[in-house]
């Protein structure tokens, strides 16, 4: 249920109300765009978002982004890949088609910000590991 306008999302509360890593929780929706609160630790997988950028925001530990955004080693081939590291506080946005794949060593809490709808695992993506859960969100409580 989107509780938009009733009462405000204490976000640590959100958090604190599951434990399933890798699954995101929709806190609020903005106009077609979900805010969604996820706890993650360990990788999740490559995939990419065909038609949508991807916001993200440390609110807890440090979030690293594997990026396939390079020069490709040969025409037609994947990107060069490289990992942009979030600590707490710092926001980025994966751009529409870049394939990425999310970490977490230690273990992070995150906000992101996405289309409703938008897949966790993209619209192409690896194989998809038990603990890595493909959803569009699920409500919160
Ligand atoms: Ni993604």
């Amino acid at each position: 249920m989107i509780n938009n306008g009733h009462e405000p999302i204490d976000l640590r509360a959100a958090l604190d109300s599951f434990d399933a890593l890798w699954s995101p929780r929709i806190a609020a929706r903005v106009n077609d765009y979900d805010v969604r609160v996820a706890k993650v630790a360990g990788e999740h997988i490559w995939h990419a978002h065909d038609d949508t950028d991807e916001f993200f925001l440390v609110l807890d530990g440090e979030l690293a982004i594997a990026l396939r955004d390079g020069e490709p080693a040969a025409a037609g081939g994947p990107g060069a890949e490289r990992v942009v590291t979030l600590p707490k506080g710092s926001v980025f946005v994966v751009p529409r088609g870049v394939e990425h794949k999310p970490s977490s060593s230690a273990g992070a809490s995150i906000l992101m910000f996405e289309p409703a709808g938008t897949l966790t695992v993209g619209d192409r993506h690896d194989p998809i590991p038990a603990h890595v859960d493909a959803t569009t969100g699920h409500g919160l409580g």
